[in-house]
């Protein structure tokens, strides 16, 4: 009742807001009256607001030495028994990634896949590559000339699932306990359900068909019990059996039938071969702060150089139009070099040195003036032309480890297609190739024949876990869902931090822009911009349109007194 009333006057506070707004414009809050734009700007936002807006409710919290944030609170709490029972990061870590499938379907999963970026407290590095790659028989043109939907809905548009061998694979080399062990909560919650809340419900209106006629059928309201027993035997088989269960014996048996009965192109060989890719994570620095971050095909290239590019400028506490102008335009510069040069390594060659080196980066900033830089000036529509369904988490142990892992299913619940004897969710990841010559994808992009498709690869990927150290000191573990905006949302949390000395809530919830040159528009969450910032990017040339709020970026910050902070996932519960 208490909780309803809230809201209602939240609700109502931003309905007077509009309706003042409207009326008397802009003299009430910034003394002068702008552009007509920058009332629907504002009116925009509010409206937004009126579902919700996030700077309410920004409020960080200390931990004791070990920290636990990802986007569901029976998650979190899965993890942090793990470390209190004396478990270590990669373990909390792989114990979340099972229970994220579970109470978090649309994101959480065991049919997708993702990266794992690992800091242990001796200073090794470790950057787990679980993404999806493309079936044996898939090929360039399987989706050309065909409807756009058939790379993103149904069998076709799944990719050979990672994340089963990636958490296997994350605990054997560097967990302490057993699967059984870490296994036990996911599974409990799945065999005996959960009772759904608000957030779960919001989800859940995702379900597509035919995933609404499973288990998630009987969950309508707030206090309902999901309950998913397939998934639980599934996971009870990969607890007995490890991950050759999935990707040799019963469950890849019954995902390839599946596949096969529906238009997919899954095989048996494409489950038995898969293999992880551990790889060295990618370094770059900003002022003094060493960056660690997901290497190609993942999104940290991108994260690197918008961090080059700003480094030489002097770094702004309080940020002013010209310091938006040159974020937006390192974006810019940054996404153009992406769809341009980024795809997976073992089948591409990526000039990652050339992108990642400081030359670079001033030849960039010699380029931006005081002006919005029209994209195709650079190239950023070139001739080779061809939102919060990922999900990210953050840990940190009392040993000194800390762990970043982004995985996903692309979009909300996938393909949108379940395997019903083994409950499992799959992905869509095959729309993050360059599916359709010159056709963007669901994240706006347009990439080139670098990403395009080809039988074992990996999609380029923006999702870009983070690290951040200073004097090898663990400060920050970031990392977002968005698509296409993960690394700017990244971006935007570092320089809360480092540039604007922001408390990690207020870095995390902060509204934020987002640019990548193809739409020639820039995105703003409400409130990004004051009316006058607004105002003046506009008349610098940038089109820049309200959006609702994106990413969440899970965080934990590290104090120079060695506390711990949680930046709280903005959106969720
Ligand atoms: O790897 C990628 O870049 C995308 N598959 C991530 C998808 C995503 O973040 C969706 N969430 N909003």
């Amino acid at each position: 009742m208490l909780h309803l009333r809230r809201r209602w006057r939240t609700k109502l506070k931003w309905t007077i807001a509009l309706i003042v707004s409207l009326l008397v414009g802009d003299m009430l809050f910034g003394g002068s009256i702008y552009h007509p734009l920058t009332y629907i700007y504002r009116s925009v936002s509010l409206l937004f607001c009126w579902y919700g807006c996030p700077l309410d409710r920004a409020k960080s919290i200390a931990g004791n030495g070990e920290m636990v944030v990802t986007s569901h609170h029976l998650a979190t709490d899965v993890g942090f028994r793990v470390l209190q029972n004396g478990g270590n990061a990669i373990d909390a870590a792989v114990a979340v990634g099972y229970a994220l499938a579970v109470v978090y379907p649309c994101c959480g999963n065991l049919g997708g896949g993702g990266f794992m970026l690992i800091q242990l407290g001796d200073g090794k590095e470790a950057f787990i590559n679980f993404r999806e790659i493309a079936p044996g028989k898939a090929s360039r043109d399987m989706f050309v000339a065909k409807p756009q939907k058939l790379s993103r809905e149904g069998y076709l548009a799944v990719a050979v699932p990672g994340t089963v061998k990636g958490l296997e694979y994350a605990l054997a080399k560097f967990g302490t306990m057993s699967r059984e062990k870490i296994m036990a909560e996911a599974i409990a919650l799945a065999k005996e359900g959960f009772l759904v809340q608000k957030a779960d419900l919001k989800l859940l209106k995702f379900v597509r068909q035919p995933l609404k006629n499973t288990v998630f059928a009987g969950v309508r309201q707030v206090g309902d019990r999901l309950v998913q027993p397939e998934l639980a035997k599934t996971l009870q088989q990969i607890s007995q059996g490890g991950e050759s269960v999935f990707y040799r014996g019963s469950i890849a048996a019954s995902l390839v039938r599946d596949s096969q009965q529906n238009g997919g192109l899954l095989s048996l060989e494409d489950l038995a071969n898969y293999r992880i890719k551990e790889r060295v994570p990618l370094k770059c620095s900003y002022r003094g702060y060493q960056i660690l971050t997901a290497p190609p095909p993942g999104g940290g290239v991108t994260l690197c150089q918008m961090l080059n590019i700003l480094e030489g400028y002097p770094a702004q506490k309080n940020r002013d139009v010209t310091e938006l102008h040159r974020r937006l335009a390192s974006m810019l510069f940054a996404y153009k070099d992406r769809n341009q040069y980024l795809g997976d390594p073992d089948f591409v060659k990526i000039p990652t040195s050339m992108l990642l080196s400081k030359d670079y980066a001033r030849s960039i900033r010699a380029k931006i003036g005081t002006k919005a830089i029209e994209p195709k000036s650079i190239g950023a529509d070139f001739a080779d032309k061809e939102g919060q369904h990922t999900t990210h988490y953050s840990i940190i142990d009392r040993y000194g480890n800390a762990v970043a892992v982004t995985y996903t299913l692309n979009s909300y619940f996938g393909a949108g297609v379940i395997n019903r004897p083994t409950g499992i969710i799959l992905n869509n990841e095959m729309d993050d190739f360059t599916t359709q010559p010159g056709k963007s994808n669901q994240f706006g992009l347009i990439q080139g024949k670098i990403n395009q498709i080809e039988p074992g690869k990996q999609p380029a990927s923006s999702m870009s876990p983070t690290i951040v150290k200073r004097d090898g000191k663990v400060v920050l573990v970031t990392g977002s869902p968005g698509g296409s905006t993960i690394p700017t949302t990244v971006l935007q949390v570092i320089l809360g931090i480092i540039d604007e000395g922001k408390d990690i809530a207020i870095a995390v919830n902060s509204p934020r822009t987002h640019y990548q040159g193809q739409p020639n528009l820039v995105i703003s969450e409400p409130f990004a911009l004051s009316t006058q910032e607004f105002q003046q990017l506009w008349d610098k040339g940038y089109k820049i349109v309200p959006f609702p709020f994106w990413g969440a970026a899970e965080s934990i910050f590290v104090d120079r007194s060695d506390k711990i902070w949680q930046g709280k996932d903005r959106r969720k519960d």
